[in-house]
């Protein structure tokens, strides 16, 4: 064979057979995490996404992201409601109704909430003494992508909403963490932006470890973008995010009205890059459990735990186990849900194609004999999974 015809026949076979073996892979990956919809009482797939579920009076309640079938921004956080009757032994398949928006885009310009916007992981709390719904959630600004990293607060009387916004803003500008000694501040101030423009090398991660961009973001405030809740058993209530460009998390205590902060908050795992968090507190133990970052696809969990907010945080094993587990089953964190004496990690195995059609993985957590957390891959076949 010469050359020009060995040229011509390898370009032939790069032009149908790689393209057919990339989808071929895409369609593999694709179908080794197919689950199910979840329906409502219309039969309709729930548009709820990165939410969280609890109980209030006679009703089952859960919020979340409500999305456009393409596209990347939102429409609001919506409401499912399940009698408190229901059987939350299968929570997925209780009989939730769709109760509409609470919390609707609007379409006032320069508002946090504007068409256009994105609206992620919207965390409830009722708050006894406001008499109010509280409603905390990742708030991105139209036009802007990821970039503005604030928290958005809407309050309502009532579950069915709707809710008004309060206000949208950065977490503690100008405090540093709660245990930060002045040694500790001298030493975040210590690192220049500008002597560190490559990121991922090693000088890099030690001046994030040590509070880079925990200084950079002083006056501004501290990013906030994936994030959870939690009312502690003496009422402290705690936002938890994904801060510093995702690579720290912070725990921030929320003020007795939950609208805002009181400037306590403390780092979790600096320059660990974790997304995703959702906490459960055991036996004077809390157990956060979060994703890495890889934007919508799934990666492995990751698993903290700490006797104190304040820390130290200890990081174990993924507690996902069976098929699937090294991806978590193709899902993502996004809340414990404690029905009785039972917990569900609640999960979103995301569709950027459209994300309305993201489903809803929900997993039994369960405490071992050794006392750690394990969840069971819910993979029936292993055939095709890792
Ligand atoms: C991962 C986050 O967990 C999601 O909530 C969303 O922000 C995507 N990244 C966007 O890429």
């Amino acid at each position: 064979m010469n050359i020009r015809t060995f040229v011509m026949l390898f370009g032939t076979f790069c032009m149908t057979c790689i393209p057919a073996f990339a989808q071929q892979r895409n369609r593999n990956n694709r179908q080794r995490f197919e689950y199910p919809a979840t329906p409502d009482t219309n039969g309709h797939h729930v548009n709820a996404h990165g939410g969280c579920i609890f109980r209030h009076g006679d009703q089952w309640l859960w919020y979340g992201e409500a999305r456009p079938q393409w596209g990347f921004t939102s429409e609001g956080v919506a409401l499912y409601t399940a009698p408190a009757s229901a059987d939350m032994t299968d929570p997925q398949h209780a009989p939730w109704q769709n109760r509409g928006l609470v919390l609707r885009v609007v379409d006032e310009e320069g508002s946090p909430i504007e068409r256009g916007c994105i609206i992620e992981r919207p965390k409830v709390l009722w708050n006894e003494k406001t008499q109010l719904f509280v409603m905390l959630f990742h708030s991105e600004l139209k036009g802007r992508g990821y970039e503005a990293a604030q928290t958005g607060f809407a309050t309502s009387p009532k579950a069915e909403g709707p809710f008004t916004l309060h206000h949208a803003a950065r977490p503690n500008p100008n405090r540093w963490p709660a245990d930060f000694a002045e040694a500790d501040i001298k030493k975040a101030k210590s690192y220049k932006l500008a002597d560190y423009k490559e990121w991922w090398t090693e000088p890099w991660r030690e001046a994030i470890r040590y509070g880079m961009f925990l200084f950079r973001d002083m006056e501004r405030g501290q990013m906030s973008r994936d994030m959870t809740v939690f009312v502690d058993d003496d009422g402290t209530a705690w936002h938890i995010f994904s801060s510093e460009d995702n690579l720290t998390l912070h725990a921030a205590e929320l003020t007795p009205d939950y609208l805002g902060y009181t400037g306590r908050y403390y780092r979790i795992a600096p320059g660990g890059q974790n997304e995703a968090p959702t906490i459960i507190k055991r036996d004077g133990t809390y157990w956060l459990l979060c994703s890495g970052c890889t934007g919508w696809d799934p990666n492995e969990a990751r698993l903290f735990s700490a006797k104190s907010m304040a820390g130290p945080w200890t990081q174990h094993p993924s507690p996902c186990k069976g098929p699937g587990a090294r991806l978590t089953y193709g899902a993502q964190g996004t809340w414990m849900l404690q029905a009785g004496d039972k917990v569900f990690f609640m999960a979103d195995v995301w569709n950027p194609r459209s994300l309305a059609n993201s489903r809803h993985l929900w997993m039994p957590l369960t405490f071992g004999a050794d006392g750690m957390p394990v969840v069971q891959s819910p993979i029936q076949s292993p055939m095709g999974q890792e």
